[in-house]
Parts: C-alpha cells; sequence; structure tokens
C-alpha cells in the first residue's frame, strides 16, 4: 500500500487567507469514517479510538498495527477499496488513501453529506485539518500554523517542554491537601515531572534526610520548608509528630509537599502518612519516585535484573536483625533464591546478613557491592565476594546511605557479550502473549 506522507499527515498548504476555525469535537459514540490504513492513519487512530468514536476503517490494506486495533475491536476494520456511499452515517471523515483521486472521491462525498473532512494528501482540499495536539494533565493543546505542519507540531513541542519544566504553570493552583512526592535517590535531575511540578507549587514542604537537597534551593522564599528530622518530639513520636504537622498545615488552607528520598511507598513510610491523612479527611495525591533499590545500582552500572542471569530481585529491609522478634523477613528463604538480593539500611549489620544467607545457603563467593551516596558526586562503589563484603566496606568506612547488591549481576561486564540465553523471551513476545 502507498502512503501518501510518512512524517506528515497533511501536506503544507500554501500560505493562504484560509483560517481554519480551532473546535473540539465530542466523537463520543459518534461514527468516524477513515478511508486508507497506512502510516497516516495508524498515528491518527489511538487519539479518535480515545476520544470515544467508532471508528470505521476501510482500505484495501491495512498495516500490522492498524490490523491489531481491529483484532482488538477497537476499530471496524473493512479490507476493500473505498466505494461512494462509504461515509453515511458519519460525523467526520478522513481520506488518507495514497491515490489522490480517491481521497478527492471521499472529500467530494463528505462535502455531499455536509460532514467534515481532512485529506491527507492535501490538506488545503479537505474541509478540516488536523492540529498537531498534545494531552497534559488533563488540558487538550491543539496547534493549527496555517497548513505548515512542521511548524505546528513543532510548536506543540515547544509548549509541552515549557508545560513539563513548569515554564507555563498549567495546573489550577492545587487546593489545600498533601502530595507524598518520592525525591528519587538524591540527583536532583531524578525527581519525576510531576514531582518537581508539584513542588513548584507547594506552599509548605516537608523534607526528609535523604531526599535530594539541592530541589529546596530551586524554592521560592514564600514556601515554608521544614526539615522533618528537626519536628521538635520524642524519637518515638517522630512520625506521629510528622503526621500531624501534614494535616495541621493541610487544614489551614495549604498545599503541603512531602518530599521523601526515593519513593515514598519503598520503606518510606509513605502509606502511613496517607492513611493519617485519609483518616482526617486530608486528600492525598502520591507521586513515585526512582527508588534507590533500583536506580541506584543502575546508575552505577549494575543492573538488578539481566536476562539469562536472574529471573527475580528482592529489596530486604535491613534495618532489624536476623533472628529479632520483629523481623518479618525469611532469611533462610531469601538465601535459598538464585537472584539478586538488594539490602537497604544495612550497613551497619552487614556481617550478621551475610553470615545468615550464607548459613543457609547462599555461596560465599557470590558477588556483592556496595553504594554510598549512590547518584550523587560523593558516589562509592565497592564490590567485594559476599563473604568479605562486611569487612571491606568497613575498612573503607563505608557509611549510609547505601544499598548493598548481591548475586551475578554485580560481576557483569558491560563489555562483555550478552549472556542471553536464546530461549528467553523479550518483553515484546510476552506482550504479545497476554495480547492473545
Ligand atoms: C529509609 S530508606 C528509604 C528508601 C527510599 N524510600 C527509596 O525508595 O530509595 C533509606 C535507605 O535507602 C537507601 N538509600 C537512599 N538513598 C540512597 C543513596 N543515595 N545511595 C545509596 N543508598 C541510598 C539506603 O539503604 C538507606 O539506608
Amino acid at each position: 500500500m502507498t502512503d501518501p506522507i510518512a512524517s506528515d499527515p497533511e501536506t503544507p498548504a500554501p500560505a493562504s487567507d484560509r483560517r481554519p476555525y480551532l473546535v473540539g469535537l465530542d466523537l463520543d459514540g459518534r461514527r468516524v469514517v477513515v478511508i486508507g490504513a497506512g502510516t497516516v492513519v495508524q498515528r491518527r487512530l489511538p487519539l479518535l479510538v480515545a476520544s470515544g468514536a467508532r471508528v470505521r476503517v476501510i482500505a484495501p490494506e491495512a498495516t500490522p498495527a492498524v490490523e491489531a486495533m481491529a483484532t482488538e475491536g477497537r476499530i471496524e476494520l473493512e479490507l476493500r477499496e473505498y466505494r461512494g456511499g462509504d461515509l453515511e452515517g458519519g460525523w467526520y471523515a478522513l481520506a488518507c488513501t495514497g491515490e489522490p483521486e480517491i481521497n478527492a472521491a471521499v472529500v467530494a462525498e463528505a462535502e455531499e453529506r455536509g460532514i467534515f473532512c481532512v485529506r491527507a494528501d492535501s490538506a488545503r482540499e479537505g474541509s478540516a485539518v488536523t492540529p498537531a495536539s498534545v494531552d497534559y494533565d488533563g488540558l487538550t493543546v491543539g496547534v493549527l500554523a496555517s497548513g505548515e505542519h512542521r511548524r505546528s507540531a513543532a510548536v506543540r513541542s515547544s509548549i509541552l517542554t515549557a508545560l513539563r519544566s513548569g515554564v507555563i504553570d498549567s495546573a489550577e493552583p492545587p487546593g489545600p491537601g498533601v502530595a507524598l512526592v518520592g525525591g528519587g535517590p538524591g540527583d536532583p535531575d531524578l525527581i519525576t515531572v510531576r514531582g518537581r511540578r508539584l513542588l513548584g507549587l507547594a506552599d509548605v514542604v516537608v523534607v526528609d534526610r535523604l531526599a535530594p537537597g539541592a530541589l529546596l534551593e530551586e524554592l521560592p522564599n514564600r514556601v515554608e520548608v521544614i526539615d522533618a528530622s528537626k519536628i521538635p518530639y520524642g524519637r518515638a513520636m517522630a512520625q506521629e509528630a510528622i503526621n500531624d504537622t501534614l494535616i495541621e498545615h493541610a487544614r489551614r488552607g495549604r498545599f503541603v509537599v512531602r518530599l521523601k528520598g526515593g519513593d515514598p511507598m519503598v520503606f518510606g513510610r509513605g502509606y502511613e502518612e496517607l492513611l493519617a491523612c485519609a483518616a482526617a479527611g486530608i486528600p492525598v495525591t502520591v507521586v513515585p519516585g526512582i527508588t534507590s533499590s533500583i536506580g541506584v545500582p543502575a546508575i552505577a552500572g549494575i543492573p538488578v535484573t539481566h536476562r539469562g542471569v536472574t529471573h527475580e530481585f528482592v529489596v530486604v529491609s535491613g534495618h532489624l536483625p536476623p533472628g529479632h522478634p520483629e523481623s518479618l523477613v525469611n532469611w533462610p528463604a531469601i538465601a535459598q533464591l538464585s537472584g539478586t538480593i538488594v539490602l537497604m539500611m544495612a550497613v551497619e549489620r552487614l556481617g550478621a546478613f551475610a553470615d545468615v544467607l550464607i548459613a543457609n545457603g547462599r555461596d560465599v563467593g557470590t558477588p556483592a557491592a556496595i553504594i554510598q551516596d549512590g547518584t550523587t558526586d560523593g558516589q562509592i562503589v565497592l564490590r567485594a565476594p559476599l563473604g568479605d563484603i562486611a569487612a571491606r566496606a568497613k575498612e573503607a568506612g563505608i557509611r549510609p546511605p547505601a544499598v548493598v547488591v548481591i548475586g551475578a549481576v554485580v560481576d557483569l561486564d558491560p563489555t562483555a557479550a550478552s549472556g542471553r540465553a536464546e530461549s528467553e523471551p523479550v518483553e515484546s513476545d510476552v506482550a504479545a502473549e497476554s495480547a492473545n
């Protein structure tokens, strides 16, 4: 099948005095007829389908992606040539074949029926043009540039970048409430776009010791920053005091960002804070972050999984020693795993963790690494076999925060050819399988 224009859905029309009227169509439940099923159509279909339109595609051949959408029941596909009368019942039409005469006939039929029609090979000869558009945070932005498609696409991209970076503020000022934001492991660039945006809208920021401090430097002076570790209560009361602080400020009508290191829900007590706020009737937004358990090893060159090497990884808290009556960790079971073990909060008791793993079957020579201050300028990476890692870390003066990685992934050599087993599925195989 010939596709008129692979990269630009509508050829730039010469600048003219035609000024299309930008409008939002409510296509929910309404018939849209698309003639053609090449790559232009493939790119248009997701938004049409997302709008709720009942999309009928007619073309003698279709790309595999268009066919897949039909198989999934998201569109109707008729594999045949266009015939006069095909626009029957349509509210909107797209003429996207590689044959100018067919596209012209589709536009003519649309004209006769009084429905708007986009013409892909010659925008100015259609009665509608598709704006370069983007959905962001509940907004839909559309750009038309007198048929200059590259220009509208470029402006659309600039708007998106500006929205993402906060240069254009898209958000309604958030109402009172709390956002639990994961700040990532330390490098301020590793917070999510949403996290950074909400931080920029905060009235109050309650910050943990391990949250990236550099993010606070960007805050305007009006923002009250509260260091959670300095909230004046006894040690045992600390979490309750933090919860009370969040609730109290939100009740005073403020938007509070609770900025945490890594991900709030990975050994971050995020859910305790969420429950406390929910019990007090305070709305809570959760913004996940890059957890140090995965991000720190990755940046140090250690993947927690690798095809053909490990099919599992487990993240374990070391805040209690093995055998402690309150410990919920099944150390013998973890020792029996063949995959990667990531230990957090484990610097102090690293010797005890290595011993319990070895005593329960993990090989004493298993590669291990400890990474201190990961993703920051002060990052230190130390590798040693499991049997020696505790002594070596002590010798080197390793101190928290640090993550420990145990398993074959530690010794992967990025310069060596991958040791993949051919029989293992790649992600797309798995996706295809689960789609079947
Ligand atoms: C209370 S837990 C919080 C984990 C956090 N919620 C996360 O998802 O990364 C603190 C532990 O995270 C790990 N950690 C946090 N930041 C780190 C960093 N930059 N480098 C190495 N380990 C880090 C250390 O194991 C530290 O003891």
